[in-house]
């Protein structure tokens, strides 16, 4: 399967499938010498850990993290970091009813179309399992940014939980969004024109399933706004970057950050997978009826936050790595 690689410099692919024995991750390009602090990822970690929070999955999955190379002596090598955690609590009998359906809102179908072929057990890639090599990913990429001040306030929007209970009841599912944002990141990150911070941070997290839209800064309510609103006065310089009065440009201009925090933000679908009765087709074309019945999220976004998280950090990690090769002052001056 190919496109299950992010990045450029700093490379994560993730591998695995939702009830294969196990998933997991391999990062290249992390710098050597980085001591991880593995109390604050296994922390980081249990942010999506299924079967912790209220209306997500009650599959229970401990998501033990092993690393299985590239740091030695808790510090990185410099080589592929590779790390793997296998799948405890797959229920894949739940499945067998779904093997000849197409869900609708999910990737069956179009895994079929493209494949001819589909691991039907939970999703198999297409799972929200996937993104547990991400996290581990964005484990890393935080600490990293952590080092040099990059620090990250990340929030979501979502139906308080009494009417999450009536939607869960209901066995219907709901969306809502993710806002980051991210403080301490110094000026000139992104690459004009077609690798515009922007875009990067687009692509990161639209790759993330279920997410429907990105907006950074004003995002789409640029729509209706005034020039004379939107241009964001600039008030000072610092080597840092510039200071703005406000921050509609979410922290980058032309591609490229400015000083200020970076915004951004993403909707998220209603969970696809639903125990209500649906109308759909079996892969031979047939008209029927799915009721699913495997663990659901009521809602994505709770368990996608720190997802949406990671994906920021692994893009920015990789913006400051390629940072390193823009100007030849910065060789001359690094001479050993
Ligand atoms: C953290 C996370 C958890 C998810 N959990 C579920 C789930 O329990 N059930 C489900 O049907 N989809 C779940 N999804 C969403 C599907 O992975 C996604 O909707 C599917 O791959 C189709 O892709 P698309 O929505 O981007 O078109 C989850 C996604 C994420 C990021």
């Amino acid at each position: 399967m190919a496109g299950s690689t992010f990045g450029k410099l700093f490379k994560i692919t993730t591998w695995g499938e939702s009830h294969g024995p196990a998933l997991g991750v391999v990062i290249d390009g992390c710098p050597a010498g980085f001591s991880i602090d593995m109390t604050a990822f296994d922390a980081y970690m249990k942010r999506r850990q299924p079967g912790l929070m209220s209306h997500t999955t009650s599959r229970k999955e401990s998501d033990k993290v092993q690393i299985l190379s590239g740091v030695f002596e808790g510090k990185t090598l410099g080589t592929p970091i590779s790390i793997i955690v296998f799948n405890e609590d797959a229920h894949s009998s739940d499945y067998e009813d779904l093997k000849h359906l197409y869900r609708p809102g999910h990737g069956d179908a179009t895994y079929d179309f493209k494949y001819g072929i589909r691991d039907y057990r939970g999703g198999g890639r297409s799972s929200g399992r996937e993104t547990l090599g991400r996290v581990a990913a964005g484990a890393l990429a935080t600490q990293l940014l952590g080092t040099l001040g990059i620090t990250f306030s990340t929030s979501t929007r979502l139906l308080e939980e009494e009417a999450l209970a009536t939607i869960a009841q209901s066995e219907d599912s709901i969306g809502g969004g993710v806002t980051v944002e991210i403080n301490g990141v110094p000026a000139g990150l992104g690459e004009p024109v077609f690798d515009k911070l922007d875009a990067r941070l687009g692509a990161a997290l639209l790759s993330i399933g279920g997410v429907k839209a990105v907006e950074i800064g004003s995002g789409k309510a640029c729509e209706s706004m005034k020039g004379s609103t939107h241009n964001d006065v600039i008030l000072e310089k610092s080597a840092h970057g510039i200071h703005t009065a406000t921050n509609y440009a979410g922290g980058i201009l032309a591609g490229i950050s400015n000083g200020e925090p970076i915004i951004v933000s993403a909707s998220i679908k209603p969970t696809p997978s639903i125990g209500l009765p649906q109308q759909t087709i079996t892969d031979a074309g047939q008209p029927t009826e799915v009721t699913i019945r495997g663990r659901h999220d009521t809602t994505i976004v709770k368990r996608a936050a720190v997802v949406v998280e990671s994906m920021c950090a692994i893009t920015l990690v990789d913006c400051l790595l390629e940072q390193q090769t823009a100007r030849f002052s910065f060789f001359t001056k690094t001479t050993p």
